[in-house]
């Protein structure tokens, strides 16, 4: 049983078996003894528990399988880990997703919102709800770069739910000066990111010498991090974020798709000698509302958070480029699904 009085904070992380959050937890426990870090995920496609196999032991650290779209499960969870901050990341994040299938985007990214900050607005006096969102409530922008200030016209059903979510969390703070600030990332790559989005795919079907399907002309511009920048930045907005703040996070490596995807080939057959890879590359139809360009002026978080990107974007895409060809296993169970096994496994006889 943990004790949670011995704990200065005791933070939810949603979303903590996902991507960046993941990459969140396994920074954020061993640094922050102080803190519990309570992670809440449903496990769904996308989040894998072993991607916390570095944490999952440690003692301020604790895994409670709960659905955000839960609403009395979590108030038990508040209630038992008396609950004083939120990071919030779970999310349906995957844009071609929602344009198949948007209702999950509304349920699991609005009303999952709405579910937590409800429960936060009865511990407004001393409780910080971070809301990890996306640069893609902007839309898309010819040139120049989006501040802040800039009017949200998201463009999929994926970026529509995040949008109406940071309004959400806008209003809680003005009608009920809930404590919150919210974080607008750019486009994320690194380890442990789910195989159908743009750099693990290329990853993957490179190995596999698969075909790699582009979207349209391969033009659309994207404005690419490492995920570890953005996490270092999250602890920084977590901790030093003017409250009803938001903070753009980008770190400005602006790149047309096809030259991630070249990019990507050249690395691997430099790596495995065995290319061209290139010859792979396959123009298909394009996504539909498929936004041109993304990029972020992050002068803001630079200026008030002392924030600066610190991976180069080749050293950042050859480690993780690196990182998959030394995780095969990890991309394979990721596509047969057998890492959904791993709470059966590991985790669901065990005892918080
Ligand atoms: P991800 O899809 O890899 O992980 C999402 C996690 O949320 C998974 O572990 C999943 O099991 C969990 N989850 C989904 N629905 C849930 C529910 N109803 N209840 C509980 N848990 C649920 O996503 P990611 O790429 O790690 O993104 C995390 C957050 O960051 C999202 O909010 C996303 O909008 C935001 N974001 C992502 C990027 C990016 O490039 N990936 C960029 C900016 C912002
Ligand atoms: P993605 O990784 O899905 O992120 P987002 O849609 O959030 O930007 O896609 C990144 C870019 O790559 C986007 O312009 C769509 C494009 N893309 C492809 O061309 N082919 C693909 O197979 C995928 C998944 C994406």
């Amino acid at each position: 049983m943990i004790s949670k009085d011995r704990f200065e904070k005791r933070i939810i992380v949603t979303g903590g078996a996902g991507f960046i959050g993941s990459n969140f937890l396994r920074r954020a426990v061993p640094r922050y003894r102080q803190y519990l870090f309570v992670n809440i995920d449903c496990l769904t496609y996308a989040g894998n528990l072993g991607n916390l196999k570095t944490v999952e032991n440690d003692e301020n650290y604790v895994f409670e399988k709960i659905d955000v779209r839960n609403d009395e499960l979590l108030a038990d969870c508040f209630e038992k880990y008396d609950v004083n901050a939120v990071i919030h990341l779970a999310a349906e994040s995957h844009v071609d997703r929602s344009i198949i299938g948007p209702e999950a985007f509304i349920e699991t990214n609005i009303r999952g919102t709405f579910n937590l900050l409800e429960l936060a607005r009865r511990r407004v006096h001393d409780f910080r709800f971070h809301h990890v969102s996306t640069d893609e409530v902007f839309g898309s922008i010819e040139d120049g770069l989006f501040s802040e200030l800039s009017p949200y016209n998201p463009s999929s059903p994926y970026a529509a739910s995040k949008a109406s979510a940071d309004y959400l969390v806008q209003a809680y703070h003005k009608t009920y000066r809930l404590d919150t600030v919210i974080s607008n990332c750019s486009n994320n790559f690194g380890p442990y990111q789910f195989p159908e989005k743009l750099v693990p795919l290329t990853i993957r079907n490179a190995l596999l010498k698969k075909e790699i399907p582009i979207y349209g002309d391969g033009g659309n511009i994207r404005d690419w991090i490492f995920v570890e920048d953005h996490c270092r930045a999250l602890d920084l907005i977590f901790h030093g974020g003017r409250s009803g703040n938001t903070y753009n996070i980008g770190a400005g490596y602006e790149r047309p798709n096809l030259d991630i995807v070249t990019g990507i080939c050249r690395i691997i057959d430099r790596m495995l000698g065995d290319g061209p890879r290139e010859r792979l590359i396959t123009f298909v139809g394009d996504r539909p509302g498929h936004d041109r360009r993304y990029a972020l002026d992050s002068s803001k978080i630079k200026s008030e958070l002392g924030w600066e990107a610190v991976e180069s974007f080749d050293q950042a895409l050859e480690n993780t480029v690196r990182w998959y060809l030394d995780n095969q296993e990890w991309l394979d169970d990721c596509i047969s699904g057998e890492y959904l096994k791993y709470y059966e496994k590991n985790y669901s006889r065990r005892r918080n």
